[in-house]
């Protein structure tokens, strides 16, 4: 049986690119075709020189080849596109970047659909579209919080990200933590973020998208972030890097009341913040600051995180190293449930520094079953309703 080339056009042109999680057809990729006998060669364009996940990609289409009638034998050769396939290629994803979706891009009923011309030219109050604020965005917002440094914030966030990424939610991290940049490390992002001319592609690790501030500030150089610049920091890598659709963007927000909250408050009105704190009384004052402060700004406070609640010995013994009561206490002042309790595990600091987040190293732990509960909870609590300025009465 000989092979029919269309059919293998078509089964390259399905496969889903693993960085951008498109099929291959819509992105341009698909080079030439060749087939001889039972032998189908294919050609696939990379986005740029250097792309990540070339391997994962090309043993996909090798599979996607093989499956075709009469394929015995495939070869695939990789190159790398054209600078004008490369801008289309832009195009469709800041596109996406843009209005969320090309496909739907008419029917949202905000008049900008079918424009795909670059941020400024949507009218957007702020001059540049944020698409995680358009009503149909299905992305929840979770900012995770604290009062002061060191309570494991960043912990939290990789484990709570890579525990809803297990269960099939798309996720991403935005690490917001201009004092800290510690989560690419602590997700285990190897590769740099992806840049196809001006647009950044955030790398993925465990099945979670990261970006950082850490990314674009040079290691030994001291940043002293202002309110504005930090505003727009925020902006860029909100509007201007190709997310997709995640469902959850989870933000590790810096310590305190400070400008990221600020922030949030004006530009991303919906983000749902967590508290995290550690069981002492005093954490559990400064932590609450951290909350009334967001809830100044109208933001949702949705839940506590109690961190490092207890070390059970080798006997069984809970031992309450940083008291206890903390986490409740805040939750009841706030009025807000206290979701979890998240032991003090050496694993947890473990897998944190080798980059192998212990919910996905250690699944059936006691730890990643506590943050997998979190998770659950959180994804049972639904979206916060949005304070919508123009649904006020007054
Ligand atoms: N439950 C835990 N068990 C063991 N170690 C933990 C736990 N939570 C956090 N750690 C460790 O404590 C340290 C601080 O945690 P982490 O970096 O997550 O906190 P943070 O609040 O993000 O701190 P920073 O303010 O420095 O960003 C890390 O070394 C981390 O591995
Ligand atoms: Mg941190």
């Amino acid at each position: 049986m000989s092979i029919d080339e269309s059919q293998v056009t078509a089964a390259l042109a399905a496969v889903t690119d693993p960085e951008l999680r498109r099929p291959l057809g819509e992105l341009g990729m698909v080079g030439p075709v060749q087939t001889r006998r039972k032998r189908a060669a294919v050609q696939v364009a990379l986005p740029v020189a250097h792309y990540p996940q070339v391997d994962l990609l090309v043993e996909r289409v090798r599979a996607a080849v093989t499956a075709v009638p009469g394929v015995d034998e495939v070869t695939v050769d990789t190159t790398v596109m054209e600078e004008e396939p490369r801008a289309r290629l832009r195009m469709l994803l800041r596109g996406e970047a843009v209005d969320g979706g090309t496909q739907h891009a008419a029917d949202d009923g905000h008049g900008h659909g079918h424009d795909h011309g670059g941020p400024g030219q949507l009218g957007h109050e702020e001059g540049r579209p944020n698409r995680f604020m358009l009503p149909r965005s299905k992305t929840r917002i979770l900012g995770i919080s604290s009062g002061k440094g060191g309570v494991g914030k960043s912990s939290v966030t990789v484990n709570l990200a890579v525990s809803l990424a297990r269960r099939g939610f798309d996720v991403g991290i935005l690490d917001a933590d201009v004092y800290g940049f510690s989560v690419p490390k602590m997700l285990g992002v190897t590769t740099d973020p992806l840049i196809i001319g001006d647009l950044v592609v955030p790398p993925t690790a465990n099945g979670v998208r990261c970006l950082s501030m850490g990314y674009f500030v040079p290691d030994d150089t001291p940043v002293i972030w202002r309110g504005p610049m930090l505003h727009k920091a925020l902006e860029q890598f909100l509007v201007d890097a190709y997310w997709g659709e995640p469902d959850y963007l989870l933000i590790d927000m810096p310590p305190g009341t400070g400008d990221v909250t600020l922030s949030l408050g004006q530009y991303l009105t919906k983000t749902e913040v967590y508290v995290v704190t550690t069981p002492q009384q005093a954490a559990e004052r400064v932590a609450q600051r951290s909350a009334y402060a967001a809830r100044k700004l109208k933001l949702a406070v949705r839940g506590v995180i109690e961190n490092m609640s207890w070390f059970t010995g080798d006997d069984g013994t809970r031992y309450e190293l940083f008291g206890a009561g903390g986490g409740a206490q805040l939750a009841g002042e706030l009025g807000v449930p206290l979701l979890a309790q998240v032991p003090l595990v050496p694993a947890l600091r473990q897998g944190g520094d080798d980059g192998i987040p212990t919910v996905s190293a250690e699944p059936d732990s006691e730890v990643a079953q506590v943050f997998d509960r979190l998770a659950t909870s959180i994804v049972e609590l639904g979206p916060a309703r949005v304070y919508r300025k123009e649904l006020s009465l007054s």
